[in-house]
């Protein structure tokens, strides 16, 4: 049986700085009130020009190049994303795969909000098994400041742009294996987060003259207590299914989108500081990108060594909610 290996993390984030001193410009907000609540300083956003694509590309030559494994060899890529370059078609992943120079190989959009890079790692990892496919590039990226509202104070301060890659491979090797990921969603919490406009669930007419069609919305004081309850389960029970003690964790990779719910989660696997991996601060929420973004930071500062093994910990619009056990496995 063919098993399924990470080897290796890219990731992007666009040179803009927009702070909480920008956004209390814009907003009536302050920078205490967004870091108390939030332990957000600033997140990047995209120039007018670049794309979720071009987001994706960059990170994702770096997964390439630091894989080992060359770009001819890479038989499908899957992105995730709730800020495709284009509604419905062409999928994102398409063009990455184009402007990459992937001719021919599978490629295809997942939507699972902020859970969609462990929804990704789950696909790449049942194709790998299956035999299907060997070299698989998964890549979160999200331009979400293009459906952001900036009048609203409730969700502008949170959302940031940016995107995260990575490789994953088949092995023989069982000790270089992801060991398990876990997914799940319930619809019944739908209107807590959602963009309520544009689609064929929305009226026709709420299209008309509205330049927000597309803007998130949140219920955020509801979609917190959801998140911190459904977080310390999903995380609870993978390590129980896979008998794996939390302090034998090295790295806690969990979805940025709030100081307070990583804090919570930690807290309840009694994690040390030095096993949480915090980047909310300096990227905000970047959904699909906000894991490989912040595995990124923990591989560039030299922290991410061969063997070392990832909890990765996410949830969002859907409600949509995953959690993984896995090795780090480079080749090089
Ligand atoms: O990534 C997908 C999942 N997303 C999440 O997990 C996000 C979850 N939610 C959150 O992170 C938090 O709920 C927020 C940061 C969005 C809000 O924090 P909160 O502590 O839940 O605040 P709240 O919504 O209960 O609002 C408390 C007060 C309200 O004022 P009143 O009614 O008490 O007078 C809000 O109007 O804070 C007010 N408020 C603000 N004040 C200053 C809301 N947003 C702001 C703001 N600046 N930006």
């Amino acid at each position: 049986m063919a098993y399924a290996a990470f080897r290796s993390i890219g990731a992007y984030a666009p040179k803009k700085i927009l702070t909480n001193d920008d956004l209390a410009k814009m907003v009536d907000t302050s920078d205490e009130w967004i870091t108390k609540r939030t332990g957000i300083k600033e997140r990047h956003i995209a120039a007018e020009n670049e794309t979720t694509s071009d987001m994706g590309v960059a990170a994702a030559k770096l997964a390439i190049e630091r894989s080992g494994i060359n770009v001819t060899e890479i038989d499908m890529l899957i992105c995730a994303t709730i800020s495709p370059d284009y509604f419905c078609m062409p999928s994102t992943a398409t063009i990455i795969a184009n402007k990459l120079g992937l001719p021919g190989v599978t490629a295809f959009d997942i939507s699972a909000a902020c859970t969609g890079f462990v929804y990704i790692l789950s696909i790449a990892k049942a194709f790998i098994e299956s035999g299907m496919k060997k070299n698989i590039l998964i890549v979160g990226a999200e331009r979400l400041s293009a459906i952001t509202d900036y009048s609203d104070r409730g969700t502008c301060i949170l959302f940031g742009d940016g995107a995260g890659a990575a490789l994953i491979s088949a092995t023989d090797n069982k000790e270089e294996a992801i060991i398990d990921v876990h997914t799940g969603a319930d619809g019944t919490y739908a209107d807590l987060l959602m963009t309520p406009n544009g689609g064929t669930g929305s009226p026709h007419d709420a299209l008309e003259g509205e330049a927000n069609a597309c803007f998130m919305q949140m219920k955020g004081n509801e979609t917190f207590k959801v998140a911190v309850r459904t977080l310390t389960k999903d995380v609870v029970d993978i390590l129980a299914d896979n008998d794996i003690a939390a302090e034998h964790v090295q790295h806690f990779i969990p979805h940025q989108a709030n100081y307070r719910i990583i804090k919570a989660v930690g807290d309840a696997l009694n994690m040390k500081d030095e096993q949480v991996v915090l980047t909310v601060g300096k990227y905000g929420n970047t959904s699909g990108a906000s894991i490989p973004m912040a595995m990124n930071d923990v591989y560039e500062s030299g922290k991410l060594q061969a063997g070392d093994l990832m909890l990765l910990d996410a949830f969002g619009g859907g409600l949509t909610w995953g959690s993984a056990l896995v090795p780090f496995s480079p080749l090089k």
